[in-house]
């Protein structure tokens, strides 16, 4: 098989693969979630992360005395919102209202005060992955 054949097969199995998603939501978790129910809770959970990140980055624009990391930053925080749009679509389309969502008291104690790029990889783990471009 030579490289266009092996492209073209992993194309058609990600195509199935996403094709599926529209009949079956997934799993979107570590947790085992057995209804759709749940599902959409978790990916309403997301849109709001989705928005806080935005808002994190965006928040670190004046502070940020570099233009290049500036522009790096609102690139960040444009992402954040594409994906919140994506899900919002995702939400609307299973019949579930998007930010009809409420973060445990916990989750909102984190997101108090005002995060550095230095301290929010352990303040916001699920974002310590999207940092080091920063
Ligand atoms: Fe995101």
């Amino acid at each position: 098989m030579d490289s266009r054949e092996f492209a073209k097969t992993i194309e058609k199995r990600v195509a199935e693969f996403c094709g599926s998603l529209d009949a079956k939501l997934p799993a979107y978790s570590y947790i085992p979630l057995t209804t759709d129910e749940m599902r959409v809770k978790v990916m309403q959970s997301r849109l709001f992360n989705e928005v806080r990140a935005g808002e994190i980055f965006g928040g670190w624009l004046k502070s940020t005395p570099e233009l290049d990391v500036k522009k790096t930053l609102a690139e960040a925080t444009h992402e954040e919102y594409v994906h919140a749009t994506y899900l919002e679509e995702a939400l609307r389309q299973k019949g579930a209202v998007p930010h009809d969502y409420k973060p445990l008291p916990a989750r909102l104690t984190a997101l108090k005060g005002s995060p550095t790029p230095w301290n929010a990889s352990r303040r916001f783990p699920w974002r310590a992955r999207a940092l080091p471009i920063i």
